[in-house]
């Protein structure tokens, strides 16, 4: 018999791994906004940058320097801003984990 603690125990578990899988479907629908620009799965096009499996730091660095001005931009110095300096790090996480 499973007593009531243990059930709190896996209750709590389970809403925290939720709490995760949403994070993770955060990240990608942030990262779907780049898509049309830089390829399916950050795949781009020849003639565009690709973004999958990038340096993470450098993919931060550049949206970081796209945000204030300091990289030279037609339209991501406009994009960056819509995000926070977390979210960009995530984003640029999830890009650098995926295969090139
Ligand atoms: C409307 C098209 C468009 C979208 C959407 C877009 N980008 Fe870009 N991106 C560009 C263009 C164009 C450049 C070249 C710099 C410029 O002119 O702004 C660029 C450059 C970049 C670069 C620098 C590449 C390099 O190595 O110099 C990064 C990193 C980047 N984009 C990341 C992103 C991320 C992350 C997103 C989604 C949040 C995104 N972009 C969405 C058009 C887009």
């Amino acid at each position: 018999m499973i007593t009531s603690k243990k059930w709190l125990t896996a209750g709590a578990l389970c809403v925290a791994a939720m709490g995760a899988q949403a994070q993770v479907n955060q990240v990608r629908v942030w990262a779907a906004a780049c898509a049309n620009c830089h390829g399916t799965m950050g795949k781009a096009e020849p003639g565009m940058e690709s973004l999958a499996g990038k340096d993470k730091d450098e993919l931060l660095q550049k949206m970081l320097d796209f945000k204030t001005g300091k990289k030279p931009a037609t339209i991501m110095h406009q994009l960056s801003k819509g995000y926070t300096d977390e979210q960009l790090a995530q984003i640029s996480a999830y890009f650098s984990a995926l295969k090139k």
